[in-house]
């Protein structure tokens, strides 16, 4: 397990790619490490307001230098992520990471893996295809959004995705861009036609994530979701983020989490 840090981090750059979504590259002095799939607790202001830390999954992470640079990629949707596009480039904050447990990336032999994103559901399967990229693990990646100017850094997609071969599908809500429909049908169109995945990893909607569940289980494949509950305190503390696991138990998202094979989850809960 890779030990969490809580680390000063320095804005380097912000980039912004839609109305409402933007990434930020972090830096930092200190060595870390993180699995595809693991997030961070974000102060994203400095002072009290807001309160408490916010959760991102770590869209990359790689040395530079002696330290460490690490993306986020945000969607404004409240106090804290304001604060973070107006964060002026060469400003500090905290970051606590890396949080929870990430994606399985290991595939049988041969295997080719399905990344299923949908809209800000993106940054943690960014940050697995970019990993098997580098370590030649055959994926296709399905990215759907509302619409094509919500379909984020589709070209970073394009390059990982075409480093292993395989094939990038955009789906958008409104036909803009790429198939029309939800992203689970682009993706049940492959599967009809004979494409094979040992596994299916996924973040995005509560919806999405259902109706993924409910094909997986009808095709016997295997699914990994990174869900997204609402977190105060990121370390498995408050009992703020618990669902109900497949054995009775009730599961902290944050600490056993956030990343669970849909098989560990109460029926239930998708429903
Ligand atoms: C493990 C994890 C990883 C995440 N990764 C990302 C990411 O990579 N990029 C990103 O943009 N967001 C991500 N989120 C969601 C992000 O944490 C929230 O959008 C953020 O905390 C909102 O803070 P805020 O102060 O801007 O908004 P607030 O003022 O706190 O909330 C604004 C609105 O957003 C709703 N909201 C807050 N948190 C969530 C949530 N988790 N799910 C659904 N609705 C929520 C609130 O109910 C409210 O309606 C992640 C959440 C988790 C738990
Ligand atoms: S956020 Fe506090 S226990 Fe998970």
């Amino acid at each position: 397990m890779i030990a969490r840090r809580d680390m000063r981090v320095r804005l380097a750059a912000r980039r912004e790619l839609s109305p409402s979504c933007f990434l930020l590259e972090l830096v930092t002095d200190t060595p870390f490490e993180a699995q595809p799939g693991q997030f961070g607790m974000l102060a994203c202001r400095a002072g009290r307001d807001p309160f408490l830390r916010r959760p991102f999954s770590l869209a990359a992470v790689g040395a530079r230098g002696e330290g460490t640079v690490c993306e986020l990629l945000v969607k404004e949707v409240g106090r804290g992520s304001r604060a973070l596009r107006e964060l002026a480039v060469g400003g500090e904050l905290q970051l606590l990471a890396p949080l929870g447990r990430g994606f399985d990336l290991a595939t049988p032999e041969g295997g080719r893996l399905a990344l299923v994103a949908g809209g800000i559901g993106l940054p943690p399967l960014l940050f697995a295809a970019e990993r098997l990229a580098a370590a030649g693990q055959p994926f296709d990646l399905f990215l759907g959004a509302a619409t094509a100017a919500e379909l984020l850094l589709v070209e970073r997609c394009q390059r990982a995705v075409g480093a292993v071969g395989g094939e990038l599908v955009l789906a958008t809500d409104d036909g803009s861009r790429g198939e029309r429909g939800v992203i689970t049908e682009a993706l049940a169109r492959r599967w009809a036609s004979g494409a094979a995945y040992a596994t299916a990893l996924a973040c995005g909607p509560t919806p999405m994530l259902a109706a993924l569940t409910q094909l997986a289980r009808s095709w016997g494949l295997e699914l990994q979701l990174s869900l997204e509950e609402p977190m105060a305190c990121g370390v498995g503390v408050c009992l703020g983020c618990v669902v109900d696991g497949a054995d009775g138990r009730r599961v902290t998202t944050c600490k056993e989490g956030p990343v669970f094979r849909a098989s560990e989850l109460a029926a239930r809960w998708w429903q």
